[in-house]
């Protein structure tokens, strides 16, 4: 017997309550189309075979129609179909909706990163927590483009839309690490849209959400992690001496660093620059990055106190 906990030839393991159910109508719809085909190909031959030419003249007979047969090969299909269409929509609609103790964790998709908000404010990159056995509900956003949040193990999959919430629910069933990825095509780095959920018994869960709650007290702790979660500026800026630069410039020693741009100008850069570089991007391009992956503006997505935060940590980085 084949263990369903374990990936089989076809699918992933199944790692959630709903994975057994939407296997089932998959496997189901497998076999059927496997039986149509084999009845329609199988017609097809045997029909080519026994009105092979076999010599000598032959006329042709006219047929109209047949009354029985077309009634019986569109209403038989119709019902098929529409039984069909029931099972997906019964199955879609328990995705959507959530048990009402379902915990609720909001996720967060931006080019090129998923973030992870809880209601104790804890955050988290890359990573989301779930208790094992305990239906989680996320409520699915994004800051910029169209990105889709698929946890093939659980069966889930649904858009991440700007300006817009979208939710789906699940109950994990395995213990330990399960990879999520983007099921949305949204750019350049697209396929490195990555992100784990992380099962974890009901005590290993709680300590998680609470250590991963502990909000920086200086600005400099609040700006970092506004940097690496909030804006996952991470995505694109290295931060440390000597790192080598990823898709934007490396921020180590940006504060007070003479600068020169893409149209000649320069500029010592102060606070005034990183704030209008957080929120119109497309100002002032650092000389040799014209051709970079341009970055989005973050306009309206930090308050004044939290660009404030940036910016006190972006001081700090030297
Ligand atoms: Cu985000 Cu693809």
């Amino acid at each position: 017997m084949m263990d369903p906990t374990k990936p089989s030839i076809m699918l992933p393991p199944q790692a959630s309550t709903q994975a057994a159910g939407y296997d089932f109508l998959f496997y189901s719809l497998t076999a059927l189309v496997v039986v149509c085909f084999i009845a329609i190909m199988g017609a097809g031959l045997y029909f080519v075979w026994k009105y092979r030419y076999r010599g000598g003249e032959h006329q042709a007979v006219e047929i109209t129609h047949n009354t029985a047969l077309e009634v019986a090969w569109s209403v038989i299909p119709l019902f098929v179909l529409l039984g069909l269409f029931a099972w997906g929509f019964k199955d879609y609609i328990s995705m959507l909706v959530a048990p009402k103790d379902a915990i609720e964790i909001r996720v967060i998709g931006k080019k090129w990163k998923w973030s992870f908000e809880y209601d104790n404010g804890a955050t988290s990159a890359d990573e989301m927590a779930v208790p094992l056995n305990k239906p989680v509900k996320l409520l699915i956003t994004s800051t910029d483009v169209l990105h889709s949040f698929f946890i093939p193990n659980f069966r889930t999959k649904m858009d991440a839309v700007p300006r817009r919430y979208t939710s789906l629910w699940f109950q994990a069933t395995q213990k330990g690490e399960h990879q999520v990825f983007c099921a949305e095509y949204c750019g350049d780095d697209h396929s490195a849209m990555l992100a784990r959920v992380k099962v974890l018994d009901e005590a290993e869960y709680a300590e998680w959400v609470k250590s991963h709650a502990e909000v920086g007290k200086t600005p400099v702790e609040r700006g970092q992690k506004l940097f690496q979660v909030k804006g996952g500026c991470v995505a694109c800026h290295v931060t440390k001496q000597d790192q080598p630069k990823t898709i934007g410039p490396n921020l180590f020693g940006v504060f007070g660093k003479a600068e020169k741009f893409a149209d000649g100008s320069g500029l010592q850069i102060d606070e005034n620059y990183l704030r209008e570089s957080i929120e119109y991007p497309q100002k002032k391009i650092v000389a040799g990055y014209e051709s970079a992956s341009p970055m989005n503006t973050y306009k309206g997505q930090f308050s004044d106190a939290e660009i404030g935060d940036l910016i006190a940590y972006l001081k700090s980085l030297k």
